[in-house]
């Protein structure tokens, strides 16, 4: 079975996406892993651009054509029974993804059918909770590691993606207020780990859920001086560190990455100094992301 990983946060434009990117093709082309990645960045479908640039074309103008993850919601919600066949685009050879669907904003508990019944009502929000997770039950075998990007916002999606992930981790840039949203993250993981075991008692009913680990932040668009961390970033890293847990490779800021963004290319195919750097950097984080996240 493959080792689920949602990367979340609360804040935007933090290096969710290139993190979890370039963590998905290093996996594939130098650990030899089968990586799954889904895209649930309903705002910018990010990821899946960066795979098939075609497919985000008017993306938030047009609904994707084929089945989606909005498609499962959607059939909870039509109260339809649940299944679970979905597209599923192969990348290249390691890689496969599951693309955005920028409908997925609409995704809500409060569109369920609701009835006057507590017990059913758990039920369909439990169901909702484990949409993501349902989809992958045929999947995951197939993989080695399914990395889920997402878009920085406490929603139910997120709350889903928590629900399937075996671990969350949090993208971050070193700055005064990444201790605050990496503490709403770890926030929302313990909601939806107390919550399923308050609905399993409740209903009493035999779930394989494993409680959710917070598994670290992840230091990107790092400055440093000289060897190490510019002084400021540092003491945001300690903080980090005594609040939760923290990954001790860090990417840090500069051109190779915004040309490979520019490119459409990983970091690993950009030419010059500063792209040899970074790709050094992700290739480091991702072998300690396979001992975080084994
Ligand atoms: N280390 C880096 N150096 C330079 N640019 C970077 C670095 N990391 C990310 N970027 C750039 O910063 C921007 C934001 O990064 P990214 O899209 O990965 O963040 P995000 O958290 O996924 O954002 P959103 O919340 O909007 O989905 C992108 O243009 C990306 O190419
Ligand atoms: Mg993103």
């Amino acid at each position: 079975m493959a080792t689920v990983v949602g990367f979340i946060s609360e804040k935007g434009g933090v290096g969710k996406t290139t993190a979890c990117y370039h963590i998905a093709i290093a996996l594939g082309r130098y650990e030899g892993k089968r990586v799954l990645v889904i895209d649930a960045d309903y705002q910018r479908g990010g990821i899946s651009g960066r795979f098939f640039p075609k497919l985000i074309e008017g993306f938030g103008s047009e609904a994707p054509t084929g089945t989606t993850l909005f498609n499962k919601f959607q059939q909870l919600y039509s109260a339809s029974p649940q299944t679970t066949e979905i597209d599923v685009l192969p990348c290249n050879g390691q890689i496969d993804l599951i693309p955005a669907d920028p409908r997925l904003s609409t995704v809500s508990v409060d569109k369920l059918p609701s009835t006057n019944n507590i017990r059913a009502n758990n039920m369909s929000l439990l169901s909702h909770m484990k949409t993501i997770s349902f989809v992958l039950s045929g999947l995951s075998k197939n993989y080695d590691y399914v990395l889920i990007d997402s878009h920085p916002e406490v929603s139910d999606v997120m709350r889903s993606i928590i629900y399937v992930a075996d671990h969350c981790v949090s993208p971050v840039k070193l700055d005064r207020q990444s201790s605050i949203g990496v503490a709403t993250v770890i926030g929302e993981i313990s909601n939806v780990n107390n919550d399923i075991s308050m609905i399993r008692r409740s209903l009493d009913v035999e779930d394989d859920y494993r409680n959710t680990q917070f598994s670290g932040s992840m230091g990107m668009m790092a400055r440093e001086y000289g060897e190490g961390l510019k002084q400021s970033e540092q003491l945001e890293y300690n903080r980090l560190r005594r609040s939760g847990k923290i990954f001790t490779n860090y990417v840090t800021e500069g051109d190779g990455l915004r040309i490979a963004a520019a490119n459409r290319q990983p970091v690993f195919d950009v030419q010059g100094a500063n792209a040899v750097k970074q790709a050094a950097q992700f290739r480091a984080l991702t072998k300690e992301f396979m001992q975080v996240c084994p």
